[in-house]
């Protein structure tokens, strides 16, 4: 396996922009919304005082929680779903209790390889999304033309995936929206002999599925990457594997995911996820990935 040094820039939206970032906080706009969350990463110096930054909402973290916390509305006409584009997908942005915004903008570097990939392709694609969530890989690679199996524990993102894919005009498009536990789904489609030209996890470090069933990152990851090395056809077409809030290189993450992909050759890209700073060429890090292509 031939191992590559990437840096993962989402460097490919007009509906979204990082504004400001430092003393651990970020302003970024969201469509026509601009919002400021903390970020414990962005501990250099703003542009300007986090006290002036302008936005229409600020996250509040919960002490002692990563994820959780409340919005405090700074524009009271500020909107609670609002629209927004991406690469013609169309998708409602929306302050959730989960800190972000419906979306993870920093994985729209994955939907555009996705998409190049789909595209090139010699044959049509079937893909399966796992830990899919809000289901923009989903609905990229569908309007790439693949047929899409999208798998997350939340019936509830389900929804909106769905309202997202009609939105973006894509109902003609095939994408199977399933809630279940992720290691369940992947052996019960080895048994049924199911297989997939592309797939992309995106676990979490620890997650529940629709039955409870804990997910850990460091523990569950080998088991459920041998059960989706199973699920390839014989020339698969790509893989993607993201981590967030891991403590793990992505030299780990790209290694573990090689072994089990060693039969099919080809090559990984690996390294830091980032979105860009507007204007000041700094960079905010996000995740972690290893990217298996066939070439
Ligand atoms: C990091 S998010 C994925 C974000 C996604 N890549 C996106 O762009 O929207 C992790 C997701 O894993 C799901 N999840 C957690 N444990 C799970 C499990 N055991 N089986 C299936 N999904 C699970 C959560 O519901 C959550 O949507």
């Amino acid at each position: 396996m031939k191992y590559e040094q990437t840096l993962f820039l989402a460097d490919n939206w007009t509906d979204y922009a990082l504004l400001d970032s430092g003393d651990g906080f970020k302003l970024e706009r969201f469509g026509n919304q601009r919002i400021i969350r903390p970020d414990p990463q962005a501990f250099w110096r703003p542009h300007k005082p986090v006290s002036d930054w302008k936005a229409d909402a600020h996250f509040d973290a919960k002490a002692g929680d990563d994820e959780r916390g409340q919005w405090r509305k700074l524009n009271p006409k500020a909107p609670d779903t609002w629209p927004m584009e991406w690469n013609g997908l169309k998708f409602n942005a929306r302050r959730t209790p989960f800190r972000h915004l419906g979306l993870f903008q920093e994985h729209s570097v994955h939907w555009a390889f996705a998409v190049d990939q789909i595209r090139k392709a010699p044959y049509s694609t079937k893909v399966l999304n796992l830990f899919g969530y809000t289901g923009m890989m989903s609905l990229a690679c569908a309007q790439a033309g693949a047929e899409v199996v999208h798998l997350d524990a939340s019936p509830k993102s389900n929804g909106f995936g769905k309202e997202h894919q009609e939105m973006s005009g894509l109902q003609d498009r095939t994408i199977r929206w399933i809630a279940d536990d992720a290691m369940k789904f992947v052996s019960r489609e080895n048994r049924r002999g199911n297989k997939y030209d592309a797939i992309v996890l995106d676990p979490p470090k620890f997650g529940r599925g629709t039955k409870n069933e804990t997910w850990r990152f460091e523990e569950d990851l080998p088991g459920l990457l041998d059960e989706v090395a199973n699920l390839l056809v014989d020339k698969p077409l790509f893989v993607i594997l993201t981590a967030y809030a891991v403590r793990l290189s992505h030299i780990a993450l790209a290694q573990a995911l090689g072994d089990r992909l060693e039969p099919f050759g080809g090559r990984i890209e690996m390294g830091e996820m980032a979105i860009p700073e507007q204007k000041s060429g700094r960079m905010l890090p996000t995740a972690i990935c290893a990217r298996w292509r066939a070439n």
